[in-house]
């Protein structure tokens, strides 16, 4: 049986770090990080992240503002907000919480955003540029490195799959990986020998939004499994990409959902925001 990548105490272990941070960087530096999310709508899934996001952002100590816009906001009204911000030296972070209403232009909108500013990493990714410096990556892929790091093994020289070619996850993990000088394999939904192709990865990132798409007998012993999918199981419960219980079997190090990555995206913003200020005050 392998090891539980503690998703949820390592990301606990984060925020208080960051807290501590944060503090030393109020008496450097003589102001704290600032993040703004703003919210145009009222759909409720919306409202829950930004709200955790809130939580979060306060508990170590940043200046945390929420900008919330009505439905009917235009997109030019929103482009104004987005202007006054990336220009005020007081915030260092800026996330346009998605999906934004129907008539507004999503890509015009995360481009509007100031690139040194933008904790999303979506910047980044669009422009190929990623690893350059000054640009912060993607919160989730950047949670899954950390996640993988934490169990102290090398990344480098590893084969690790990433099974998903989505722009939010699949490319940019993939992106980090090799950056951290794996060997890289992208499976998607339509790689004929999955299952050939996952028992010789040291590393394995699910990220398709399918159940159990990865099973045990797909996995080569000790590796590490990283488990990016949140799914509602034919039982209703949750569940990810990973067939859990026949994959831990195998495995060296495995992530569970709940408590594997999720807890870690909104760490991994708020890290971002964190290096966003760093590239602004020095
Ligand atoms: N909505 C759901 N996930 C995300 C995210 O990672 N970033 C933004 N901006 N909106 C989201």
């Amino acid at each position: 049986m392998g090891s539980i990548i503690d998703g949820k105490a390592i990301s606990t272990a984060l925020y208080e770090e960051m807290r501590q941070e944060v503090e030393q960087f109020d008496k450097q530096y003589g102001r704290r990080p600032g993040l703004t999310v703003i919210i145009v709508g009222e759909d409720p899934a919306s409202q829950v992240y930004v709200r955790n996001k809130e939580i979060n952002a306060r508990k170590v100590g940043l200046v945390s503002e929420v900008i919330r816009m009505p439905e009917e906001t235009t997109q030019d009204e929103l482009l104004e907000v987005i202007a006054r911000l990336n220009a005020d030296t007081a915030v260092d972070g800026i996330l346009v919480q998605l999906p934004v209403p129907r008539h507004i232009d999503k890509d015009t909108v995360i481009a509007a955003v100031a690139p040194d500013k933008d904790v999303d990493g979506f910047f980044g990714m669009k422009s190929g540029f990623t690893m350059k410096q000054g640009y912060v990556a993607p919160c989730t892929p950047r949670a899954c490195i950390h996640l993988i790091k934490t169990t102290g093994e090398a990344i480098e020289g590893k084969h690790a799959l990433v099974v998903g070619r989505g722009e939010l996850v699949g490319k940019p993990v993939a992106t980090l990986l090799l950056n951290e000088n794996a060997t890289v394999t992208i499976a998607h939904s339509r790689t004929r020998n999955l299952g050939e192709i996952a028992r010789t990865a040291d590393i394995i990132i699910a990220a398709v939004g399918r159940p159990n798409i990865i099973t045990g007998d797909m996995v080569k012993p000790g590796a590490i499994l990283i488990d990016v999918g949140i799914n509602r199981g034919v039982d209703g419960k949750l569940c990810g990409d990973i067939d859990f219980a026949s994959a831990a079997e195998k495995a060296g190090w495995i992530t569970p959902v709940p408590g594997g990555v999720g807890p870690m995206t909104i760490a991994m913003l708020i890290r971002n925001t964190l290096d966003c200020y760093l590239g602004h005050v020095s």
